[in-house]
C-alpha cells in the first residue's frame, strides 16, 4: 500500500494506524494520549493531521491506499497547538523541580516539540486534594491532563475496572471506584495506571523527592520556586525554562541507573527496567517485556523493599550449640567442604542431598546439580517443582512429549475459548490473567472456570463449575467421553496425529455423565454444555495449576486435560494448547537445567548410559547411574537415617513442604545442614552453616518463565554486605572439594550448558541481550519455538499419545472427626510464605497476615464472624488464624492462604502424595474447626482491594467528553494560538 506524507510517497503495510505509520517513518507528531499497547483513546486531540483534506486524529484513523496526509499544514499545526494548549490548562509546568523530569515526560516533550512559548488557556488548579492514600503511588489532580491513559489501562488492560473519569463534572478528574479514596478502593496496586501516565499526575511514591536534584526541597521552598518560574514565564517564555529543566534532567543521568531485570516472583516472566539511585529503588518501569509489555502486578511493581531490608543476611553464620556466630567466608566454606567430604567418606555420596532454588537462575541450578553429580557423586537432587509442577510435566510427557506450555501467553490471548481448571490465575499469575480478562471483555473470548472457590476468574466466567474437591479427573474424562461418543471429536486430527485412540476410548467406559454428576456434584446439563462449548470452539487453551496438581491424582488429572485437548484437536495451532501455569519465576528453568533426581539438563535421563557418557566426558568424572531421591523421599530418608546431610539454597522447606511438622523433625535430625539464603528463614533455624546469598537484583543470569521463555537479568546493584551470588558460592564449595571450576561470569556457565543440552543448543547470552528472549527448544542456529508443536509431537514417530487414566479416590477425606475440607494456596499480594513480600510495608498494610476463609453457611452454623479466632486441627498438626466470612468458599470448605511464617497452613497438610511424582496432596486436607471464643477485627483491613466497588465501563468513554457543551474538536473553531 502506498501513502503520501507531507508530499513524499511511502510504502506501508495495510491495516496500520496512521499514527503508527508516521511514528515508524520518524515523522514528528504530537501524541499525548496514544500508547501503542493501549490503542487509540482519542482524548487529547494533539495528533490531528489532514488526511485527504480532512482534519482527523491520526491515532484513530487507519492508513488507506493512496491516502495523502499532511502533518504540519497550518490547519493541522494549529489544531495540534490548540489541543495541547487545553492540556497545559490542566498541568503546571514546573519541570526543573519535578521528579518526572527524566527525559521521558510526554507533556514536557510535547511542549518542546510544539515549541510552545506561552499558553493561551491559563493553568487552572482543580478543586481536589492530592490523594496519597495508596501506599505505593499518589494522584495529583492538579497535574492531571485528563488523557485517560490510566483509565484505559485499568479498564481494558489490567481489567480491574477501578478507574473512570467523570466527564460530565465541571471539573473532571480521575476517580477510583467512582469517587473513593485510592487506598479504600478496589485498586489492586498493579501499577499499570502509574506506568502509562504520561506526566507526574500518577507517580510512584518511591520517586517523590528522590529522582531530581531539587525535588527533595521542603514544600514551601518548592512552591516558592514554582512561583518564580510562573512569574518569569510571561517574560522569557517556556523555551528558556525548558532549557533549564533539560540541564537538570541531563545532570540526573549520572546518578540514575536503569537496568533490565526479570521478575523474581511468579512464573509469568514479566521483565522491566529498575530505576535506581544508589541502592534506592526509584521505580519499576515495564515497557518492552515480551511477556508483559507495560503490565505488572503489585509484587513486580512495588514488592522490592526486601532487597534493602535491614535483616538481610550479610555474613556467613556457623552454629554453636543453640545459636549462631558470624564467621568469615573462608571459615564457613572450609567447614562445608570438610563436612561434605567426611560424610561422603563415612556414609557414601548418597548420604548427601541437594535442593536447588526455583527462585535462582538457570546457571545456579545447573551448577548445583553438577556439584551433586560430578563432585559428590549423587543424583539426590531436586527443586520445588516437586511441590507443584511435576504432575503437570508428567501429564505432558505422557501425551505430547515435552514438559512445558505448548504455546505462549499470546496464544492464550487469541484463543476463542479459555478453560481454567484449579488455578486462581488473577491472583497467582496476575499479568497472564489480564490477557484473558481483556480478551474476554473486549474480544468475545469465552471463559470456563472450574474451581472450588469463586475467585475473580470464576466471577467473570461464562460457565463456572464448582466440583467436589479432588474430582477433576472424573468430570474431565466424562466430558471427553461425551465428545467422543457424540461424534464431536476432531477425527481427522486424531487420525493423523494421535496414537492409542481405541484403547483410550475403551478406558473411558466408567466415566459416564451420570457417574460424573454423582461424583463431582455437577449437573449433567452443565457437563454437556462444557463438552459442546469445547468441541465447538475453533481454538481452545486449557490453563491449570496447583488445584489440579496437588492431589494424589495430580499427574493423572493433568494427563486427562491433555487427552481432552488431543481429542478436540487443540494442539499444533496458534491459540490452542496446554498451559500448566508455573508458580515460581524459575521453576521451569530449575527443572530444565537438571535440578531433578532423574534428569540431567534438558530432561536427559541419568540412567541412559549414552547420555551419562556424554556428561562424564564433558565433566571428566564418572557419574552415578541410579536416579536419586526426590524432596519427598529425602525427608523419609532422613527419618530412616539414610540421609545425613543436605545443602539447600533459596527454599523455605520447613514451611512450604507438606506436613511441616514431619519435615521440620527431619531437618532437625540431619548431621550437617547447609542453608544458603538472603534472610534468616524458618528453615535456617535447623542449619549448621548459613551462607548469605544475593537476590536477583544483585546478580546476572537467566530465568525461564512459564511460556518456556528464557530471559536475561542484569545486575542492578552490588551484593549487600558480604552476601554473594549463589553461583559463586556453589563454585567455591565445589572447588574446595577439588572440582577446579573457573566460571567468571554466568555466561560462561551457559556456554557449557548449551552444547550438552539439545533443548538449549542455541542459547547464548548475545541472543538474549537486553529484552531479547528465546522460547525453548532452541536450535543451534538460534531459532526457537514459541508454538511448541508445529511440525510434530515429541515422540519418535512424531505422534501424540492418548494415555488412559483410571479414577481413584482422593486421600484424607472428611470423616466424623475431621469434618471440613481445607483448601490452601497463594494470594495476590504475597508470594508463597511471604518471606520477601512481608518486607514491603505497603503489602503488609494491605494484607498483614494469613486468615481462614469460611462460607456464610458454615459461619452461621458455627457462630463465626469475620475476625473470630479459630483453630484448625488435622491428624498432622494445628494452626490458629482469624476467620474471614466470604462467599468465595462454599459449604464445608475452608481456604487458608499460605502466607504465614507463624501459622503456616502446612502444619495441617499430610504426607500423601501424587502417586507418580510424589507431589504432596496439599489440596486434600481434612480438619476439625474449633471456634476459640476470641474475636478481633477482620484480618483483612478495610484498605484491602477486596472491599472495593469496581466501576466497569467500556474504557475511557471519550464520547462523553465530546458531548460536553464546552467541547469542540480543535481545528473546527480555530482561535489564534501564539506560536513560538
Ligand atoms: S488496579 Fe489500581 S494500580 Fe492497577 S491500573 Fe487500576 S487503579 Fe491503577
Ligand atoms: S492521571 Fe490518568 S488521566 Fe491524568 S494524566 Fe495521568 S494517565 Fe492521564
Ligand atoms: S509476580 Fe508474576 S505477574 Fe507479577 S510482575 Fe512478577 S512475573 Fe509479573
Ligand atoms: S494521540 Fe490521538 S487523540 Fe491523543
Amino acid at each position: 500500500m502506498q501513502i503520501t506524507v507531507n508530499g513524499k510517497r511511502f510504502e506501508v503495510k495495510s491495516g496500520q494506524r496512521m499514527i503508527d505509520v508516521l511514528n515508524s517513518l520518524d515523522i514528528p507528531l504530537p501524541q499525548v494520549c496514544y500508547h501503542p499497547q493501549l490503542g487509540p483513546i482519542e482524548t487529547c486531540d494533539t495528533c490531528m493531521v489532514e488526511a485527504d483534506g480532512k482534519l482527523v486524529r491520526a491515532c484513530a484513523t487507519p492508513a488507506s491506499d493512496g491516502m495523502s496526509v499532511v502533518t504540519s499544514s497550518p490547519r493541522a499545526g494549529a489544531a495540534q497547538r490548540q489541543a495541547f494548549d487545553r492540556i497545559l490548562g490542566n498541568h503546571l509546568l514546573y519541570c526543573t523541580v519535578c521528579d518526572n523530569n527524566n527525559g521521558n515526560c510526554t507533556v514536557h516533550n510535547t511542549t518542546a516539540l510544539l515549541a510552545v512559548e506561552h499558553q493561551q488557556i491559563p493553568y487552572q488548579p482543580k478543586p481536589y486534594a492530592v490523594d496519597l492514600s495508596n501506599p505505593f503511588y499518589r494522584y495529583d489532580p492538579d497535574q492531571c491532563i485528563l488523557c485517560g491513559r490510566c483509565v484505559e489501562a485499568c479498564q481494558n488492560l489490567q481489567v480491574n475496572e477501578t478507574l473512570s473519569i467523570n466527564w460530565e463534572d465541571p471539573h473532571p478528574r480521575v476517580l477510583w471506584d467512582g469517587g473513593a479514596k485510592i487506598g479504600e478502593s478496589s485498586c489492586v496496586s498493579c501499577g499499570h495506571c502509574v506506568t502509562v501516565c504520561p506526566c507526574n499526575a500518577l507517580m510512584e511514591k518511591s520517586m517523590l523527592g528522590e529522582a531530581g536534584y531539587f525535588t527533595s526541597l521542603p514544600k514551601t521552598a518548592l512552591d516558592g520556586m514554582i512561583d518564580v518560574v510562573k512569574g518569569i514565564e510571561p517574560e522569557i517564555g517556556y523555551g528558556a525554562i525548558l532549557e533549564l529543566s533539560e540541564i537538570e534532567s541531563a545532570m540526573r543521568e549520572g546518578q540514575v541507573k536503569c537496568t533490565k531485570t526479570v521478575c523474581t516472583y511468579c512464573g509469568v516472566g514479566c521483565s522491566y527496567d529498575i530505576w535506581t539511585r544508589g541502592r534506592h529503588i526509584l521505580k519499576v518501569e515495564p515497557e518492552h517485556g515480551p511477556a508483559n509489555g507495560v503490565s505488572t502486578c503489585i509484587k513486580g511493581k512495588f514488592g522490592w523493599d526486601y532487597v534493602n531490608s535491614a535483616d538481610r543476611l550479610t555474613k556467613p553464620l556457623i552454629r554453636e550449640g543453640d545459636s549462631f556466630r558470624e564467621a568469615t567466608w573462608d571459615e564457613a566454606l572450609d567447614l562445608v567442604a570438610r563436612r561434605f567430604a567426611e560424610i561422603k567418606k563415612e556414609s557414601g555420596p548418597d548420604a548427601l542431598a541437594f535442593i536447588s532454588s526455583s527462585k535462582c537462575t538457570n546457571e545456579e541450578s545447573y551448577l548445583m546439580q553438577k556439584l551433586a553429580r560430578a563432585v559428590i557423586g549423587t543424583n539426590n537432587m531436586d527443586n520445588c517443582s516437586r511441590y507443584c509442577q511435576a504432575p503437570a510435566t508428567t501429564g505432558l510427557f505422557r501425551t505430547v512429549g515435552f514438559g512445558g506450555d505448548s504455546g505462549s501467553i499470546s496464544d492464550i490471548e487469541q484463543a476463542s475459548l479459555v478453560m481454567i481448571v484449579g488455578s486462581n490465575a488473577a491472583e497467582n499469575h496476575p499479568v497472564l490473567a489480564t490477557r484473558v480478562k481483556r480478551a474476554h471483555k473486549l474480544h468475545g473470548q469465552k471463559l470456563i472456570v472450574s474451581d472450588l472457590r469463586k475467585n475473580e476468574m470464576a466471577e467473570r466466567a461464562d460457565v463456572f463449575l464448582q466440583p467436589r474437591p479432588g474430582t477433576d479427573l472424573f468430570w474431565l474424562s466424562a466430558v471427553t467421553k461425551y465428545i467422543l461418543d457424540n461424534g464431536l471429536a476432531k477425527q481427522a486430527f486424531l487420525d493423523q496425529w494421535v496414537n492409542g485412540v481405541a484403547e483410550y476410548r475403551e478406558s473411558l467406559a466408567p466415566f459416564t455423565l451420570e457417574m460424573a454428576s454423582e461424583r463431582c456434584g455437577l449437573p449433567i446439563e452443565t457437563l454437556i454444555q462444557v463438552a459442546r462449548t469445547i468441541a465447538e470452539a475453533p481454538t481452545v487453551c486449557i490453563l491449570w495449576a496447583m488445584g489440579v496438581t496437588q492431589h494424589v491424582m495430580g499427574s493423572d488429572t493433568s494427563t486427562a486435560i491433555s487427552n481432552l485437548l488431543l481429542v478436540t484437536g487443540n494442539y499444533m495451532r496458534p491459540g490452542t494448547g496446554a498451559y500448566p501455569l508455573r508458580g515460581h519465576n524459575n521453576v521451569q528453568g530449575a527443572s530444565d537445567h537438571g535440578a531433578m533426581p532423574n534428569y540431567f539438563p534438558g530432561y536427559q535421563k541419568v540412567d541412559d548410559a549414552e547420555i551419562r557418557a556424554k556428561f562424564e566426558k564433558a565433566w571428566n568424572v564418572s557419574l552415578p547411574a541410579k536416579p536419586g531421591l526426590d524432596n519427598h523421599m529425602m525427608i523419609d530418608a532422613i527419618h530412616d537415617g539414610r540421609l545425613k546431610s543436605m545443602y539447600v539454597f533459596g527454599e523455605e522447606m520447613s514451611l512450604v513442604d507438606s506436613n511441616a511438622n514431619y519435615v521440620s523433625a527431619a531437618l532437625a535430625k540431619l548431621d550437617f545442614f547447609v542453608m544458603q539464603e538472603i534472610f534468616f528463614t524458618e528453615t535456617c533455624r535447623f542449619a549448621d552453616v548459613i551462607l548469605p546469598a544475593s537476590p536477583s537484583l544483585e546478580k546476572e543470569g537467566t530465568f525461564t518463565s512459564t511460556e518456556r521463555r528464557i530471559q536475561r537479568l542484569y545486575q542492578v546493584m552490588e551484593p549487600l554486605g558480604e552476601s554473594r551470588p549463589d553461583w559463586e558460592i556453589i563454585q567455591d564449595i565445589a572447588n574446595r572439594l577439588g572440582a577446579g571450576w573457573d566460571y567468571k561470569h554466568p555466561s560462561e556457565i551457559y556456554e557449557e550448558i548449551a552444547p550438552l543440552t539439545p533443548l538449549m543448543a542455541g542459547v547464548t547470552y548475545e541472543r538474549l541481550e537486553g529484552y531479547k528472549s528465546l522460547q525453548w527448544p532452541v536450535a543451534e542456529d538460534g531459532s526457537d519455538q514459541p508454538l511448541l508443536y508445529s511440525k510434530q509431537f515429541q515422540f519418535p514417530d512424531g505422534k501424540a499419545r492418548l494415555f488412559p487414566v483410571p479414577w481413584s479416590e482422593p486421600s484424607n477425606q472428611q470423616d466424623a472427626e475431621y469434618d471440613l475440607h481445607l483448601n490452601n494456596g497463594r494470594l495476590l499480594e504475597h508470594f508463597h510464605e511471604g518471606n520477601m513480600t512481608y518486607r514491603t510495608e505497603g503489602i503488609k498494610q494491605k494484607t498483614p497476615c494469613t486468615f481462614v476463609e469460611v462460607s456464610p453457611e458454615l459461619a452461621t452454623e458455627r457462630g463465626i464472624e469475620s475476625g473470630s479466632w479459630v483453630q484448625l486441627t488435622s491428624a498432622y498438626g494445628k494452626v490458629r488464624a482469624q476467620a474471614v466470612v466470604t462467599e468465595r468458599v462454599q459449604g464445608k470448605q475452608l481456604y487458608m492462604p499460605m502466607n504465614s511464617v507463624e501459622e503456616p497452613v502446612n502444619r495441617v497438610t499430610s504426607s500423601y502424595t501424587d502417586k507418580v511424582t510424589h507431589t504432596p496432596a496439599y489440596k486434600e486436607t481434612s480438619v476439625h474447626l474449633k471456634v476459640l471464643g476470641e474475636r478481633g477485627a477482620n484480618p483483612l483491613p478495610r484498605t484491602n482491594s477486596r472491599f472495593g466497588q469496581p466501576t466497569p465501563q467500556k474504557g475511557v468513554e471519550v464520547e462523553r467528553k465530546w458531548k460536553r457543551n464546552d467541547y469542540t474538536q480543535p481545528g473546527n473553531d480555530l482561535v489564534q494560538i501564539k506560536i513560538g
